[in-house]
This record gives C-alpha cells, sequence and structure tokens, in this order.
C-alpha cells in the first residue's frame, strides 16, 4: 500500500477534537481511507452494512472496473485470458501472480492431475445423503468433509500445507462435482482419466458410463474450460470474503472453502445461474418472447418481489464483460449441437433487448452478468439445472484458495472481527416469571 500526500480529516460537529486520517493508493482504482485508529482515538465505529464503501483487505489477485466493465486477473484482461490461455494455466496465474512458462505449465498441470481422485472412503460418505439432495448441500458436506481425509495438508500456517491443498482442492473439486451427479441419477461414479484435461476429465466423469467409451467433444470441452475461467474469481465477492473471514480463524483450507461453498448457493451469488434458468424456463412455460413484456411489468413492480435474474452487480454498472464471453460461448455451443433455435436462447436475447433499451434498467445501471447466459451453456451441455452453482463453486475453488492464502501470507493479518451499532435494549433486570 503506497500512502498518499492527502490526507483526510475528520471533524465532529459537537466540537470533539478532529482526526487526520491517512489515505493509501492502490495501483488502480479509489483510495482508500485508514480507520483503524479511529475507534482507539474517537471512541466511534463506522458504519458500512454490505460493505458498500469498506476495503476489507488489500489484493494483488483480481481487480474489477464496476464503470467500465472490465475485469483484470493479476492484470490481464479476462477477455485475453479466456481466448489465449486455458483454466490451468489462469489457476496457476491466480496462485503464482505469473502466467506459466510451458514447463511450469506441465508441471503444474502434473501436480493437479496427480490428485484427481478422493479418498475411497468418500464415496462411502456421500452415501450417507439422501439421493434426491441439493448439489450444494452434497458439496458443502464433501467439501468440508476433504479435512477429515487429507490430515496432511490443514495447517494453514504451514506454507506447505497451503500449497498441497490449494492443489488438492483444484484437482478433486470435478471429481466430487461428478460424484454428487452420479450419486442423484443413481449411475456408477466414473475415475479420473489422467490423459484428458481438466475439463475433458470433468466431462467424462460426468457422461461416461462403464459400458461405452465417452468421446469428448472438443467445443464442449473448451465452452467447459471457459466457463471455469470467466469464474476463478472476482475479488471480494460474499462466498470471497467468507473464505477469509472463516479462514481467518486459522480454522483448515478446506473447512474455509466449504465456507465459501455455502455462501456461493445463495440466489443473490452463485444461485443465479439456476434461479435464471429457472426464470427463463418459467417465462417459456407461461407464453415465451409473448410473455416477455408482463414479464418486465412484474419485475418493474417493487411490490411483486420479482427480479430479473443474470442481470444486476453490485460492483459492474456497465456489461459484465464475462456476460459478452459467455454469450459468445453459448452461441458456438448451441450451434454445435444443433441447437440454434433453442427456445430459451431467443426468450434471453429478447429479455436482454428489452432491459437494455427500458428506462426502469437503464437509469439503475443494470446490465447483463455471468450468470444470464451460463445456465443456456450449461444446460446444452447437459448439465442438470440444479447442479449448476456447483460447477461454479469448482471453478471459483482457485480464486477462494488464491485469496486465503494471500491473506495468511499477509504479515499484518487479523482473525476478522466486525463491529456493530448495537439497538436493543439497554441492559435491564431478569423479572421473576409470575410478573413477566
Ligand atoms: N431486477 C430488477 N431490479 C433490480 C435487479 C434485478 N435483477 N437488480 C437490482 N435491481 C434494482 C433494485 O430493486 C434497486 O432498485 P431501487 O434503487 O429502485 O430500490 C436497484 O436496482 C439497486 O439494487 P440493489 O439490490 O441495491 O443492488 P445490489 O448491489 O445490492 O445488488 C445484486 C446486486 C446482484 C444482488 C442484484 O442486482 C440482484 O439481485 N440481481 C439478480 C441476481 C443475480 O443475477 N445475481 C448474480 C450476480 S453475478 C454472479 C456473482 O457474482 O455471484
Amino acid at each position: 500500500m503506497t500512502p498518499s500526500d492527502v490526507k483526510a480529516t475528520l471533524s465532529f460537529s459537537d466540537g470533539s477534537p478532529s482526526m487526520e486520517l491517512p489515505i493509501y493508493k492502490g495501483t488502480i482504482g479509489p483510495d482508500v481511507i485508514d480507520i483503524r485508529k479511529l475507534y482507539g482515538q474517537t471512541g466511534k465505529f463506522t458504519y458500512d452494512p454490505g460493505f458498500l464503501s469498506t476495503a476489507s483487505c488489500n489484493s494483488s489477485i483480481t481487480y474489477i472496473d464496476g464503470d467500465k466493465g472490465e475485469l483484470l486477473y493479476r492484470g490481464y484482461p479476462i477477455e485475453q485470458l479466456a481466448v489465449n490461455c486455458d483454466y490451468l494455466e489462469t489457476c496457476y496465474l491466480l496462485l503464482n501472480g505469473e502466467l506459466p512458462n510451458a514447463t511450469q505449465k506441465a508441471d503444474f498441470q502434473a501436480s493437479v492431475t496427480n490428485h484427481t481422485m478422493v479418498n475411497e472412503q468418500m464415496q462411502f460418505f456421500l452415501r450417507g445423503f439422501r439421493r434426491d439432495a441439493h448439489p450444494m448441500a452434497v458439496m458443502t458436506g464433501l467439501v468440508g468433509a476433504l479435512s477429515a481425509f487429507y490430515h496432511d495438508s490443514t495447517d494453514i500456517n504451514n506454507p506447505e500445507h497451503r500449497e498441497i491443498a490449494a492443489i488438492r482442492l483444484i484437482a478433486k473439486m470435478p471429481t466430487l462435482v461428478a460424484m454428487a451427479y452420479k450419486y442423484t441419477v443413481g449411475q456408477p461414479y466414473i475415475y479420473p482419466k489422467n490423459d484428458l484435461s481438466y475439463a475433458g476429465n470433468f466431462l467424462r466423469m460426468m457422461f461416461a458410463t462403464p459400458c461405452e467409451e465417452y468421446k469428448v467433444s472438443p467445443v464442449i470441452e473448451r465452452a467447459l474450460d471457459r466457463i471455469f475461467i470467466l469464474h476463478a474469481d472476482h475479488e471480494q465477492n460474499a462466498s470471497t470474503s467468507t473464505v477469509r473471514l472463516c479462514g481467518s480463524s486459522g480454522t483448515n483450507p478446506f473447512a474455509a472453502i466449504a465456507a465459501g461453498v455455502a455462501c456461493l448457493w445463495g440466489p443473490a451469488h452463485g444461485g443465479a445461474n439456476e434461479a435464471c434458468l429457472n426464470m427463463l424456463e418459467d417465462i417459456q412455460a407461461m407464453g415465451g418472447v409473448a410473455k416477455v413484456g408482463e414479464f418486465m411489468n412484474q419485475v418493474k413492480d417493487k411490490n411483486s418481489g420479482v427480479r430479473l435474474m443474470g442481470f444486476g452487480h453490485r460492483v459492474y454498472k456497465n456489461y459484465d464483460p464475462r456476460a459478452k464471453l459467455m454469450q459468445e460461448t453459448c452461441k458456438e455451443v448451441l450451434q454445435e449441437l444443433g441447437l440454434e433455435n433453442d427456445p430459451l436462447f431467443k426468450l434471453a436475447m429478447a429479455l436482454e433487448k428489452i432491459a437494455l433499451e427500458d428506462d426502469y434498467f437503464v437509469a439503475r445501471k443494470l446490465y447483463p452478468n455471468v450468470d444470464f447466459y451460463s445456465g443456456i451453456v450449461q444446460r446444452a451441455i447437459g448439465i442438470p439445472v440444479p447442479l449448476f452453482t456447483a460447477i461454479f463453486a469448482l471453478a471459483r475453488t482457485v480464486g477462494w484458495i488464491a485469496q486465503l492464502n494471500e491473506m495468511i501470507a499477509d504479515p499484518e493479518y487479523k482473525i476478522g472481527r466486525p463491529r456493530q451499532l448495537f439497538v436493543g435494549s439497554a441492559k435491564r433486570d431478569v423479572k421473576p416469571l409470575a410478573q413477566r
């Protein structure tokens, strides 16, 4: 953090002494006012529910310019990474700060590949779940359970443990997601096959059966790899902040990532892709494109509680760059599968067109986010709707672990402990039961 020459002065209208606050500059993005000494010097806290104006940490991993609609991983624009790199190169970049050279790439790929199997005992653990359980309920349990299987990488203060836990998590997430799926449909688990790519291996574990060979389609493989790249990190969002807060107590990495999975599940966050597809299917059932106007009126009516899922973002006040790339992938996949006339895709395009021209959305700077098209792609690939968020969790695991490791390695890191503005009863006495 670079100190700025400018200082902020906080003054009070009741004559209490004013306070000078240091300001720090980042590489890009808004400066921050350092309020760490505020309570010590004034006895006051700041109030910022939802962290609308609060930087909870400093980080050098991911940068978003919400007004421009720009997303950078370690300085590289997402558009360039999506076209020139694969997911494992992106993972290496997020974890290590630089893109790998050919040897580093091969070594990293080999370490991830060597850890794709999960302890055989995991399948007995999985058997304890109902077969109709939501995959995110299952994933929260499975990821948390990894800490019961890999005791030799649970010391968050040991850099080697952190490194091996990172590799294990990246390697095993596809295996776990595919196992959760196979369990739901009652098919045998398919073991990883290490001569396939990361995305190709996942597709095979999902869709192969022991009865016949499964051939990975290069177009689908590339599409899935792109979904993984686009979801790999997104700076201090709700699930990443959850992972940081959870990990700040010194808990093991598997437990911290399980907390991230649980947070991601919500429909305002990772669950939006599932909610978005369900919304498109509901509109389709109501009458499709002809009913878009009626649906939009409900969205704009504050009393209806209906939101246009896959639209709007806390940080992006412009088109989400991931949504553009996802729309491109969506077209490619539908063409490959001969689904160019997919009614849900047509419906999504119609909704997007109306929303981008409508005053309600324009005034609030609401644009499509990554989830608007990712559900259509995943559904076309054959991934069941309830599994969408689990795929997001798989892809985001690298971001969570990179952010967690960055926090632990930061000498200034402390356990996260927010304060509150207490508005409940002041101290009072308990009355005996008969007098209450
Ligand atoms: N449909 C209709 N109105 C909306 C929407 C929407 N999708 N999103 C925001 N608004 C309105 C909202 O009602 C409010 O209006 P007003 O100022 O009149 O009260 C205004 O826009 C600002 O909304 P907000 O809820 O204060 O914004 P936020 O920054 O707290 O919420 C959000 C961001 C993503 C939770 C929200 O836009 C939303 O619920 N979107 C739909 C869910 C979704 O697609 N989530 C995926 C996010 S991207 C993937 C990820 O990062 O996890």
